[in-house]
């Protein structure tokens, strides 16, 4: 059993592990100092291209084409970039144990990792319905998506299955980009979700109207109000058929599951403050114990806007609380202070022709504006959110940089907001003009 020390550990490869790393490098990290221990079998890469560009028929997205940081336009980390800077990078090694006391760590083969200073990068996992008791659901072709290895077994049974059917449990961002996916390989999609509408974490039931209108229009078979109940299996172990809760049986050869993920903090229970199902921080990505660090989806974290705390399970966020966390520890050895992390919420998904932007805060009434009829050539539309007699959110399909840049001022600076009626009528101007 080898053990190794550095003086800075990040557990997790994953998005914030690679901004986090480039943040190093610019920051001055000396060689042999920084390892980065992944479970997986390759450097971090921009996640969100694994729902993507990744599952294109034609012209996919592999590595080494989408390493970070690639994804906010910046240079990319292939990993020469690590060997060339002395980052060590551990890959396909799980850690097991972490025990902050003795700041040691130990991987599932029983090697030993000391570290100064931890970040904590492991990301969320997600929700299976194993753990919902659902029967059948353990048959071959049955998919998840997370991580590249996920990916690919995906990608080997749309080859497989060629023109088959597929059935996407979940209406958020997984069943939302996996439907669009698996419909441009050519396979007949059904999205079955329990909730009235799609992605009900954000999108009010006028927005919603348009996506599954439009996905209707894509030959995507959208069945709400009922889940999954149980999954029939050929002889050969795969799954043929899956029940639904309200009593209908959809014939199926290949399942995909977004039914949502949770923060993998488990390492660090009871060694941590805990909030909101996340490691509580403070604006500097600092957790409760001194030397230790959590960043990306699994930090619960002071949300200076609002006056709250939050966990955020996006990559800006995962990009921008990794250098944050970083320009913190370095200025912290210097004796010098940074600013407090002051995030402005900023998600955003593509799928078939469409591409959405959303900034600030989904709370309050909400006003939408334009062009949504699913039959438009290019549709574009918006919405705001009013809360306090201020604009707190806005939402733009079909947006330019420019104006998605207008409506993300808009949800910083929270200007007052004109009449429902007014701000409908004005749409997309009202942003451009603050
Ligand atoms: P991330 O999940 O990126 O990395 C965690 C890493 O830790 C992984 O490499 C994992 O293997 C490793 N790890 C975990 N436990 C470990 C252990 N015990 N030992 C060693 N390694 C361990 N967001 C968005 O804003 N727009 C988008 O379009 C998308 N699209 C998207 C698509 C898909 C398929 C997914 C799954 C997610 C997205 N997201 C997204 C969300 C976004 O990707 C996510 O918020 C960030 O990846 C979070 O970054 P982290 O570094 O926190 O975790
Ligand atoms: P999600 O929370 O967005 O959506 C989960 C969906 O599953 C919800 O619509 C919920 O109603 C539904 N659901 C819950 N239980 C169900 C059941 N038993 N049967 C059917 N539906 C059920 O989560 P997700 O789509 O799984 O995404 C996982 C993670 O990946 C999240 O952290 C998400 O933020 C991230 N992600 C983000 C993007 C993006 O930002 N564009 C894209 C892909 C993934």
């Amino acid at each position: 059993m080898a053990e190794k020390s550095f003086k800075y550990i990040i557990v997790g490869g994953g998005v914030s592990a690679g901004y986090a790393a480039r943040e190093f490098g610019t920051q001055g990290v000396k060689p042999n100092e920084l390892a980065i221990i992944s479970k997986e079998a390759v450097a971090p890469y921009e996640r969100p291209a694994l729902s993507k560009g990744y599952l294109f028929p034609e012209g996919s997205a592999r590595l080494p084409g989408f390493h970070v940081c690639v994804g906010s336009g910046g240079e990319r980390l292939a990993p020469e970039w690590y060997t060339e800077k002395g980052i060590t990078l551990i890959l396909k090694t799980e850690i097991v144990k972490a025990d902050l006391p003795s700041k040691t760590l130990t991987s599932s083969s029983g090697d030993t990792f000391k570290y100064e200073v931890l970040i904590i990068a492991t990301g969320s996992t997600v929700f299976r319905l194993e753990n919902f008791g659902i029967q059948g659901a353990d048959a071959k072709n049955i998919f998840y998506l997370r991580e590249i290895e996920d990916a690919d077994k995906l990608v080997e049974a749309i080859k497989s299955k060629k023109n088959g059917k597929a059935l996407v449990v979940g209406g958020g961002y997984i069943g939302l980009e996996l439907s669009a996916a698996l419909k441009i390989n050519a396979f007949d999609v059904s999205m079955v979700y329990p909730d009235p509408w799609c992605m009900p974490r954000l999108f009010t039931a006028d927005l919603a109207t348009f996506y599954e209108a439009y996905y209707i229009k894509k030959g995507v078979n959208v069945i709400k109000g009922t889940a999954a109940a149980g999954f029939v299996k050929k002889e050969n172990g795969e799954v043929k058929e899956v029940k639904l809760k309200d009593d209908r049986v959809m014939e199926a050869d290949i399942v995909v599951v977004g039914v949502g993920a949770k923060p993998l903090i488990n390492l660090f229970s009871g060694q941590v403050e805990e909030d909101k199902g996340g490691i509580k921080t403070d604006a500097f990505f600092k957790t409760s114990v001194d030397n230790v660090y959590a960043i990306g989806d699994v930090a619960t974290f002071p949300m200076k806007m609002y006056g709250d705390i939050r966990r955020v399970e996006h990559v800006d966020h995962s990009r921008k609380s990794a250098e944050q966390a970083v320009k913190a520890i370095f200025a912290k050895a210097q004796g010098k202070e940074i600013e407090p992390y002051n995030y402005l919420p900023y998600f955003y998904s593509r799928s078939f022709d469409l591409s959405w932007q959303f900034f600030g805060d989904n709370v309050g009434e909400s006003v939408i504006y334009g062009d949504r009829d699913p039959a438009s050539e290019k549709p574009k539309f918006g919405a705001y959110w009013i809360k306090d007699g201020k604009v707190v959110g806005a939402f733009l399909e079909g947006g330019t940089a420019e104006e998605n840049k207008a409506i993300s001022n808009v949800a910083k600076v929270q200007p007052p907001a004109p009449s429902p009626e007014s701000l409908a009528k004005e749409g997309i101007q009202f942003a451009s003009k603050i």
